[in-house]
């Protein structure tokens, strides 16, 4: 409460400090023009996901004197987070106050990628740090962030649109939070992002098919209300790893799924899946991790299976499967488990179900009968 208040008793923009700060702005006229509106300007009266407007900073008025106008726009930003943050039982951002904002706990600065002579903050790791509150507009200040991680605290609401202004943004991790409505289309704005983490939160409605043609290198989105079809257009995605377990999506897997050319873990566990699998699967000869366990799939496995060379964990089972499990698939050379439990499966054959190498776990319970074939 006590910093709340030093900040409400910060001083108006003296000519003093837009001294300080004229050397980055050329437009200084500008400012000028908007100065009766500046004296007004306090944190948090913008309207919740509205815009940002350009040159924002300069109708906040500050005192402190700041190493250089980025770092200021990250104390204004700084601030008003602080402000929409509800709770804060581990106190770590109790240090958040004054103009050394690279002091401040959580907050990482480096050389700007543009100038290396100015220091500018480009990173925020709060993981596990509890916070509960919400993402101002302001936010969108801190436009020389490119790493976010808030993994496991209670931030709630959207993700604004003003952080399309983060055009740096490499890695941005927001999982396990309380994150809700429709995909945060915001984040398909940064040109160079890689890591998108939007797990454990409460995102609804369906996945904007321009996802798959972001650069990304890891996808997850398990555990939120996602619902609609995988888009097809899921070939063209550069990941590595993507995750959709634990949502409501329906519909089959896209044939474009055999088009992923970097994929190596994929997991579409416990969602409303169904139909038979594309034999483009067997395209897949990097995958390494492949779940498709607790869906509707029917019919019986392709052989496109045993094209799988490189899988180290297969899991098939809780589906309505049916047909025989073909023994190619229990002699892949990387296999380390393989569940293909509670399915309709008719017949096994030996070697899956002892396995001619030791370090293979074979889960085949709950099958409606089974006869053994060795031919
Ligand atoms: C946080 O600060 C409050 C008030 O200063 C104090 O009562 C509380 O014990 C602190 N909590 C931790 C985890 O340090
Ligand atoms: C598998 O990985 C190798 C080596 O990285 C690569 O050359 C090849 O194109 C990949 N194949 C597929 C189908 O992803
Ligand atoms: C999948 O297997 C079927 C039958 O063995 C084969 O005709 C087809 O060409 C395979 N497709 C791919 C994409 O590997």
């Amino acid at each position: 409460m006590a910093s709340r208040q030093s900040f409400h008793a910060f001083g108006c923009l003296t000519f003093f400090s837009c001294i300080l700060f004229c050397s980055y702005t050329p437009t200084f006229a500008l400012i000028d023009v908007e100065r009766s509106y500046i004296a007004r300007r306090q944190l948090l009266t913008l309207r919740e996901n509205g815009e940002l407007p350009d040159r924002y900073e300069y109708t906040v008025k500050t005192t402190e004197k700041f190493e250089n106008e980025r770092l200021r726009r990250a104390f204004i930003a700084l601030q008003a987070w602080k402000k929409a943050m509800y709770s804060d039982p581990k106190n770590i951002t109790s240090n958040w106050f004054g103009p050394n904002v690279c002091d401040y706990k959580g907050v990482y600065c480096a050389r700007a990628i543009d100038d290396p002579k100015l220091k500018v903050v480009a990173g925020i790791d709060l993981n596990h740090a509890d916070i509960a509150g919400y993402f101002p507009v302001e936010l969108g200040l801190l436009t020389d962030v490119a790493l976010i991680h808030l993994n496991s605290n209670r931030f709630c609401g959207i993700i604004p649109d003003s952080l399309s202004k983060l055009t740096l943004m490499h890695e941005f991790d927001v999982s396990n939070n309380r994150f809700v409505g429709v995909f945060p289309r915001v984040v398909l704005s940064w040109p160079s992002v890689k890591y998108l983490d939007l797990r454990f939160n409460n995102f609804e409605g369906c996945l904007p098919p321009e996802l798959f043609e972001k650069d990304l290198d890891a996808l997850f989105l398990n555990d939120n209300r996602f619902t609609c079809n995988i888009p097809e257009t899921i070939g063209k995605s550069s990941v590595s790893v993507v995750t959709f377990a634990n949502n409501k999506f329906k519909g089959c897997i896209p044939r474009s799924i055999g088009k992923m050319s970097n994929l190596d873990e994929i997991i579409f566990s416990n969602n409303n899946l169904g139909g038979c699998f594309p034999q483009e699967i067997g395209l897949l000869h990097n995958v390494t991790i492949f779940d498709v366990s607790k869906n509707s799939f029917m019919g019986s496995l392709p052989a496109n299976f045993s094209c799988f060379k490189k899988v180290d964990v297969l899991d098939i089972s809780g589906n309505k499967l049916t047909g025989s499990v073909p023994e190619d698939i229990c002699k892949l050379p990387s296999l380390s488990s393989f569940k293909f439990s509670y399915n309709y499966f008719s017949e096994e054959h030996m070697a899956c179900i002892k396995p001619e190498r030791k370090n293979i776990v074979v889960d085949d319970v709950g099958q409606m009968y089974r006869r053994v074939s060795t031919f």
